[in-house]
């Protein structure tokens, strides 16, 4: 039966101010009532499955266990890391602990911050990919690109395999701008949605064989762990000595057995706030507006306040989100820069 693992440890900073480092994006409801998370931990619903495990940091842990208590769900697991050291180790950490507790389980590894339009279409390639992780396969499922864009995995799919599988024959985690277009030119790839397949066996192989280094201070953290309440602790100490990188350069780039099953189901992974723009409901000038807003002759715009009343006259293509303590203007094709203002204003502290 497949073990859900929720990877939840992220920053989400192209979507500051909305998303912040207390309350990162996968927290947040911004498509719907219910968080990030918790739509994620409910398309798991109608799937046969073990309990789910969440990743994430020490420092959400009470957002993490709120949220998940809401949705009245029993049993789940919270492995909290004292810092960020990207997905490869956190998969590792929760890949150790379903060995653990469960023996050696088929890992559902979901990223906490994407939305779906069909969830039955991903549960039935879910059902396909379980069975191909049984023949050892590390499986990703591939979206169709519309784009060159830069900020994702992109898989050439090889020969067909079984269960609507196709073998990857490369990996390749965020090309350049000039490398994404040719692929996408080229007509053969697809771009990795961030959700994986796989034994957890299989997967400590592969990054033992690949990252040792990150498998073994993945180790030395999970084997002095302190259980407390539903969350486990790990070893901050061993935890430190292990390097950051994402799941997809560790291990996905490089491991031979990596499957691709393409899949078409409204994927979104809300990566900044054009793609929140196109995933809400737009009145009929094309504008988004939330909170205390007011807009004439307004065109194409996403328009949030939490606090004061907006107005807005004679303007298009505006992303203008008003917060108590901060304002972000920003014209909606640029807004992948605004990761850069967070790092521009940490720089400053
Ligand atoms: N526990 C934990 N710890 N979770 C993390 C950490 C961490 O250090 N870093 C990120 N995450 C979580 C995020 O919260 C998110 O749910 C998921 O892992 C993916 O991380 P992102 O940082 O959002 O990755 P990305 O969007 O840049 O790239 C990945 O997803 C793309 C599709 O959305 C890659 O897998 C790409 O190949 C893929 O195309
Ligand atoms: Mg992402």
């Amino acid at each position: 039966m497949l073990k859900p693992v929720i990877m939840a440890g992220g920053s989400g900073t192209r979507l500051w101010p909305l998303s912040r480092g207390n309350y990162p994006k996968q927290f947040l409801a911004l498509a719907g009532n219910n968080s990030m998370l918790q739509q994620t931990l409910q398309r798991l619903e109608g799937l046969e499955h073990q309990a789910p495990l969440v990743i994430c940091n020490e420092e959400h842990r009470f957002l993490a266990a709120e949220q998940i208590r809401q949705l009245g769900l029993k049993d789940s697991a919270i492995v909290l890391e004292p810092f960020g050291r990207n997905t490869a180790p956190a998969v590792a950490l929760a890949a150790i602990q379903a060995m653990q507790a469960d023996g050696d389980a088929t890992l559902l590894v979901m990223a906490a911050d994407h939305v779906f339009a069909d969830v039955k279409a991903l549960q039935e390639v879910i059902n396909q990919a379980e069975q191909l992780a049984e023949t050892g396969a590390m499986v990703t499922f591939g979206i169709t690109p519309t784009q060159a864009e830069t900020g994702y995995g992109y898989i050439q799919q090889g020969s067909a395999v079984s269960h609507g599988g196709f073998k990857v024959a490369r990996f390749v985690e965020k090309p350049n701008a000039e490398l994404a277009a040719e692929y996408l030119d080229a007509g053969d790839y697809l771009w990795n949605s961030g959700i994986f397949v796989f034994k957890a066996s299989r997967y400590l192989e592969e990054l033992q064989q690949y990252r040792p280094d990150i498998y073994q201070a993945c180790q030395a953290a999970m084997q002095q762990q302190t259980p407390d309440l539903d969350f486990i602790r790990i070893d901050e100490a061993a935890f430190a000595n292990c390097p950051s990188e994402s799941i997809d350069y560790a291990v996905m780039e490089k491991t031979d057995a990596a499957v691709v099953i393409p899949l078409s189901a409204g994927w979104n992974d809300v990566g900044g706030f054009a793609a929140l723009w196109q995933i809400l409901d737009k009145d009929d000038n094309g504008n988004v507006c939330r909170g205390d807003v007011v807009c004439q002759s307004t065109r194409n715009s996403l328009i949030h306040s939490s606090d004061k009343l907006v107005a807005t006259v004679g303007v298009e293509d505006l992303v203008i989100v008003n917060t108590k303590d901060a304002v972000l203007v920003a014209h909606k094709d640029q807004t992948q820069q605004v990761k850069n203002i967070v790092e521009a204003l940490k720089a400053e502290d």
